[in-house]
């Protein structure tokens, strides 16, 4: 079989992240979590006293990380400078500051050309799931799905994810991020036109990844 791309795009709290896994097992696929890339890179401005406000300052060192993604569904791992940061990229500090960082052109552009190369390299094809990947990233892919999901849907399942966080402030900074994320120039949150949209408030994570699954047959 040839390989085929899968786009998966969305907001915060849609279920992006269990459906590609879920999806790219399934088919024997690749995956990559592009949020973690942007997360990572956070992180090490973070970590590095870089200011998250002043975007001239973070284009000056945007290619000095070495950002590497493992792509195995089964246990996606992230390093930059060959550190394990899959922990310390899940922090309420980094997922505050990654809207910041992810709207400098720079960055963008680094990135996605990391993005680029990983999807190439994907023998069997690949699962890749973000913001932009279908509209800017991926725009030939095989197949592109855009998932959605009211508010409280979105918080009600990040709130289960970080076990008793309260669902409110969950709500609030999940809804602060996809209109910072949507509202960018460059690459923002957005639909492909030739993307599928699939409402997930009513279905369960096995009735997605169902559907996300028939969909990539449906291409094959
Ligand atoms: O998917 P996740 O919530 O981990 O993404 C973290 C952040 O990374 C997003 O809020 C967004 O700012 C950025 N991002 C992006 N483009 C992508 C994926 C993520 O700008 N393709």
């Amino acid at each position: 079989a040839q390989a085929v791309i899968v786009a998966i795009d969305g907001p915060a709290g849609t279920g992006k992240s269990s459906t590609s896994k879920a999806v790219a097992t399934q088919l024997g696929l690749s995956y990559l979590d592009t949020g973690a890339q942007y997360r990572a890179i956070t992180w090490w401005m973070v970590t590095n006293g870089i200011d998250i406000d002043d975007p001239t300052a973070i284009a000056a060192v945007t290619g000095k990380p070495e950002i590497v993604s493992g792509t195995d569904p089964a246990e996606p791992t992230i390093t930059v400078d060959g550190v394990d940061v899959a922990g310390p990229i899940r922090t309420q500090e980094v997922s505050s500051k990654v809207s910041a960082v992810s709207a400098v052109p720079e960055v963008r552009a680094r990135i996605t050309e990391l993005q680029r190369a990983v999807a190439a390299g994907a023998e069997r094809g690949i699962v890749v799931e973000g913001r932009d990947i279908g509209t800017t990233v991926l725009p030939d892919a095989d197949l592109k799905v855009f998932l959605t999901a009211s508010p409280e849907a979105r918080a009600a399942r990040r709130s289960g994810e970080l076990k008793g966080a309260d669902i409110n402030a969950t709500r609030e900074a999940l809804v602060k991020r996809d209109a910072a994320d949507s509202s960018r120039k460059t690459s923002p949150l957005a639909k492909a036109d030739d993307a599928v949209e699939v409402d997930t408030t009513e279905l369960t994570l096995a009735q997605v990844i169902e559907c996300v699954v028939t969909l990539v047959e449906e291409k094959r």
